[in-house]
């Protein structure tokens, strides 16, 4: 019985462990793939899978069965006949794993190729921008109405439609401000994965890397930062929301609007110290943030803040709306009073923000559908 305690211990581990892979929470699965990059991706998986789990049992199966048959036993203590140099077994051995090499390579260089081609005319092309510790996501093509501002901006939550070719560009845009040489300050590593969607690719300073895919099925899908790239690694996180192609064109057209412009009274007071310079030199919000054709780049862009596809913010550190929907104001108010306490490390500096400053901020943020 004592013998066995350490043995049952370990497989009650083991099923726990695994357990925890089907958790219905466990959204980050590449063996879900949504969307045909996605599911190539998958079926090579699964094919090299096959053949490993062939090699692997026919290996240890043959370890096993010579241990077996060649074990000692009273009676046989002489050693079995010895082999050496047979020339057809080590030719064979040789020639079987290069063949199933090969068989592996053909399907994985052509993907290779495949997943580098060329985007077909109509895919939609986004520029992703990693920063520390967030992802911001610009339209190129999709041009706003207001201000010099050429292109949709949005952060944490990237909006696509289904069903159409997307064509992703990656950038490292390091923290967001410059430093003294007038370089973007915090150049770092990224890497960007949406595990449903399609494989990591790195995002590298100074060169432009691309991820080309599509989603058969609207959703929320969820990603993370997998390369780590400093104190909040683990907390740059994104969501991708799929939509049918008609609610997709509707918040195309939502977004390229100039922003709300706030009717409540706590709201216009929120607006106000949003776009002023704060009071004993504090600074600005408008130094990093833009809402419409005011503001800078530094930060996310708040133009469409409370538009309900941006679920989350700072790099989903948070939700931006509670389950039933309504404003997480708590959280926001919490970040506003001390962005490194909520996020430890975070480039937005505490303001030193009064109470009432952050209640007007709140009520104006969440004013900007
Ligand atoms: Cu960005 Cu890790």
């Amino acid at each position: 019985m004592r013998k066995k305690l350490p043995w049952v211990l370990g497989l009650a581990t083991l099923t726990l462990v695994l357990a925890a892979c089907s958790a219905p929470n466990a959204t980050q699965s590449t063996l879900k793939p949504v969307g045909e990059v996605a599911k190539q991706q998958k079926n090579l998986f699964d094919m090299v899978f096959w053949i490993a789990v062939g090699v692997f049992i026919i290996v240890e199966g043959g370890i096993l069965l010579i241990l077996f048959r060649y074990r000692q036993r009273k009676g046989r203590e002489r050693m079995p006949k010895q082999t050496h140099g047979n020339t057809r077994l080590e030719v064979g051995w040789t020639i079987l794993p290069a063949l199933v090499l090969a068989v592996v390579m053909v399907p994985t260089v052509s993907m290779i190729w495949e997943l580098a081609r060329a985007p077909s005319k109509d895919a939609l092309n986004i520029t992703v921008k990693g920063y520390q510790w967030w992802w911001g996501f610009e339209y190129p093509d999709l041009v706003t109405g207001f201000g010099d501002q050429k292109a949709v901006q949005i952060a944490d939550e990237m909006v696509v439609p289904t069903g159409r070719e997307i064509y992703l560009s990656l950038s490292a845009e390091g923290g967001g401000a410059q430093d003294v040489n007038g370089d973007p300050d915090f150049q770092v590593i990224h890497s960007f994965w949406v595990p449903q969607l399609f494989g990591k690719q790195d995002v590298m300073p100074g060169r432009t890397n691309h991820i080309l895919f599509s989603i058969d099925t609207p959703g929320t899908y969820t990603g993370q930062c997998a390369e780590f790239c400093g104190l909040q690694h683990g907390r740059m996180k994104l969501r991708v929301v799929a939509l049918e192609p008609d609610a997709w064109t509707d918040w195309v057209e939502h977004q390229t609007l100039s922003p709300q412009t706030p009717t409540e009274a706590l709201a216009e007071k929120g607006e106000q110290i949003f776009l002023n310079p704060l009071s004993d030199d504090r600074g600005s919000c408008t130094a990093c943030h833009s809402v419409g054709d005011v503001g800078g780049i530094a930060g996310p862009n708040l133009s469409h803040f409370a538009d309900p596809t941006h679920g989350c913010f700072a790099g989903c550190n948070w939700d931006t709306f509670l389950a039933d929907g309504s404003p997480n104001e708590e959280a926001l108010a919490a970040w506003l009073r001390d962005p490194g306490a909520v996020k430890q490390g975070a480039k937005m500096p505490n303001y030193e923000l009064s109470e009432d400053e952050i209640d007007a901020l709140v009520a104006y943020l969440y004013s900007l559908t």
